[in-house]
């Protein structure tokens, strides 16, 4: 793949021929995110093949020219459009979308970056086996935008993050330089585990081309259970419960607020009310076996139930029911009900304190704005709630900089974070370097430096960009 002509945006159209790139002229699609128009894009380069990616940020690097790496492009804080300003080749991952094996005697499976979550898992299944990521935008997320974002999903509780299924990576580094890392081994010391760099990275340190995941034995009985949670001091202890009662069955354990659920029904009317019971919040629980989990989810909802911890639950009965109960679930997008701005946290606080959060959080907001309206829902079984608060029209900007400002300030206090699975992009980016202290900001300024030392990867996004 020869250069052959000076012009640089000519000379990557002949290297990814004809199908392998969008014009800045119809590029809208892919520089435009859930947050509206991104800045501008010199070309979409739609490599097919990692030496095509590698070419691609060859030339790239070579005329000083920012990539923008980009998956599925449905994440939630401007990680995969250019920012303005900033004239950038977006390169998108999508034509790379194979599955190049799976191995069912070391129960991994080795793909391309491209191919969708919802590809995968149902590749997985078809073999008997679980590929674990998993979230609304299934159909729409890659998989190597997941890693790259380290989401997290539905099914965290029970497998881990998606940085733990990961076994092996190839990147192609800011210079071009291809580092295969395709390796599906458990246990490796072998010196520095250079993946996990590139895990979460953001596009900022290199591309992932392709990736080796874990995948894990299929649990194909799951029964799920929608409950109204009464007495909302004591979601810990029924937590507690559920997995004393649950063990490894326990799947997923969420957090759904009231307006939450009924601005779902009203809006989807193909979605069923659950329960005749209306609560101001509600639990949604799923138990995976190789056999019936009926007994003890009944057990669960019996002892909650007798604690007074619940007051009214369903369990699925068929596969459309427990359908409808996640569909519910996932549904709980608040920018979707409220025509008001929203102040948004992608919270991780220690599990056993979200209640604490919930509380401190709102009274900080409602001392400052009384007319706020605070909406939080999440995967509280491993600490994380998505929390935003809607705001007045006409609430001046000092105003809502003040509640992000204390806000954040209780997280950190707290020992959390305000980026959990979603990612920082360039939404965090400003916020995240404060929860961060000087030294351990210098150290991923350093990471940065020694693999791109040139800041053409993902300029902006994760690191701020002085
Ligand atoms: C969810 O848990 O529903 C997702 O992370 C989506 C979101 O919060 O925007
Ligand atoms: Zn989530």
């Amino acid at each position: 793949m020869q250069e052959t002509t000076d012009d640089p945006i000519a000379a990557l159209k002949a290297i990814l021929g004809p199908s392998g790139w969008v014009g800045a002229g119809d590029s809208a699609p892919y520089a435009t995110d859930i947050m509206g128009p991104g800045g501008e894009c010199l070309l979409v380069a739609r490599p097919a093949s990692t030496d095509e990616v590698a070419a691609t940020v060859r030339l790239c690097a070579r005329h000083g020219i920012a990539i923008v790496p980009q998956g599925g492009n449905s994440n939630v804080c401007r990680m995969a459009v250019p920012l303005d300003g900033q004239a950038a080749v977006i390169l998108s991952l999508t034509r790379m979308n194979r599955i190049l094996g799976i191995d069912p005697a070391s129960s991994t499976a080795t793909v391309e970056a491209g191919v969708l979550m919802q590809t995968l898992q149902e590749a997985a299944l078809a073999g008997g086996r679980v590929f674990a990521p998993d979230w609304g935008a299934r159909g729409t997320a890659t998989v190597g935008g997941a890693v790259a974002t380290n989401g997290g999903g539905l099914n965290v509780l029970r497998y881990g993050t998606t940085r733990e299924q990961v076994l092996g990576l190839e990147v192609v580094l800011a210079d071009g330089t291809i580092w295969n890392g395709l390796r599906s081994l458990i246990k490796d010391n072998s010196g520095y585990d250079l993946k996990h760099l590139f895990i979460g990275s953001e596009g900022t340190l290199g591309i992932i081309t392709r990736l080796v995941f874990r995948l894990h034995p299929d649990q194909p009985v799951t029964q799920s259970m929608m409950a109204v949670l009464d007495d909302m001091a004591r979601l810990n202890e029924f937590f507690d419960m559920a997995r004393g009662i649950g063990g490894e069955h326990l799947v997923a354990f969420e957090l759904m607020p009231g307006m939450g659920v009924e601005k779902a029904l009203e809006r989807y009317p193909d979605l069923r009310r659950p329960l005749g019971t209306r609560g101001e919040w509600y639990l949604l629980l799923r138990f995976a076996g190789l056999d019936s989990v009926e007994e003890p989810m009944m057990r669960l909802f019996e002892q909650g139930f007798e604690a007074g911890i619940l007051s009214d639950a369903v369990l699925s009965s068929s596969v459309a029911q427990e359908r409808n109960l996640w569909e519910i679930r996932e549904q709980m997008i608040p920018y979707q009900y409220f025509a008001m701005p929203s102040l948004k946290w992608d919270v991780s606080v220690p599990r056993g304190r979200i209640v604490e959060f919930l509380d401190r959080a709102g009274q900080i907001v409602h001392a400052l704005r009384p007319d706020a309206i605070c909406y939080a829902a999440g995967h509280v079984g491993d600490g994380n709630i998505h929390y935003t608060v809607f705001v007045p029209a006409d609430s001046p900007p000092a105003m809502n900089d003040r509640i992000c400002t204390e806000v954040d300030g209780l997280i950190w206090q707290m020992q959390g974070s305000i980026v959990a699975e979603h990612g920082v992009g360039a939404m965090f980016a400003e916020r995240m370097r404060r929860q961060k202290s000087d030294v351990e900001y210098a150290m991923m300024r350093q990471i940065k430096q020694s693999l791109d030392p040139d800041g053409l990867m993902n300029p902006g996004k994760l690191l701020q960009r002085n």
